[in-house]
């Protein structure tokens, strides 16, 4: 993991790196166990985590640390990242060439890991863990699949892949937050 980080803080060829040094920020490695069986995978930093290089640290960060609690399970036993792991500007939607370039941390990252669950937050996880497992046919938009686990393999064994909506969407959204505690309660058999 060091070694990724290491990696992470030189990456030049990142066209996410200038904005970074320019703003005297941080990448967002990842933070957690790294025995988690579950791992969580949202999609880029925004201020607060490039601000402090933690992941979901802010409001959505309120919002997936409330979700952790309301099923039983302690932050610090999972892990959290994002694909993207510097912040894009302005917190657009990461670009393909951005997922592209951080893509393989992230995989290396996983094969760290080796979590049992991975938990997609929001539809650009979603769109590169699934294709990355093989998934790519299962795929459909987030509405439709949500709080739903797909069965694959992983180099290290089997690997449940359940896509979820984006902690942010529940900011301002009481249903959607409603809809994500419920979606929740599926990793209470994994923790
Ligand atoms: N949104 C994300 O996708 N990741 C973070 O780390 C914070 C907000």
């Amino acid at each position: 993991m060091r070694k990724i980080r290491d990696e992470i803080l030189v990456l030049k060829e990142s066209p996410l790196y200038a904005e970074r040094v320019k703003n005297k920020v941080f990448p967002v490695i990842g933070e957690g166990s790294h025995d988690a069986k579950i791992m969580f995978i949202g999609e880029a930093p925004g201020k607060n985590e490039a601000a402090t290089g933690r992941p979901f640290c802010g409001a959505a960060g309120k919002i997936l640390d409330q979700l952790l609690t309301s099923v039983g399970i302690d932050r610090k036993d999972v892990y959290v990242t994002n694909i993207v792991k510097d912040r894009p500007p302005f917190n657009r939607d990461p670009l393909p060439d951005e997922m592209q370039i951080y893509g393989p941390f992230l995989d290396r990252q996983i094969d760290i890991i080796q979590p049992q669950v991975i938990a997609a937050l929001g539809r650009f996880s979603m769109d590169y863990i699934m294709r990355k497992f093989g998934l790519a046919a299962e795929l459909a938009p987030i509405s439709q699949i949500h709080g739903q686990a797909f069965e694959s393999k992983a180099s290290y064994g089997p690997v449940m892949v359940i896509p979820l909506y984006h902690p942010a969407v529940a900011i301002y959204n009481q249903a959607s937050k409603d809809t994500l505690t419920q979606d929740f309660q599926i990793l209470k058999k994994y923790k």
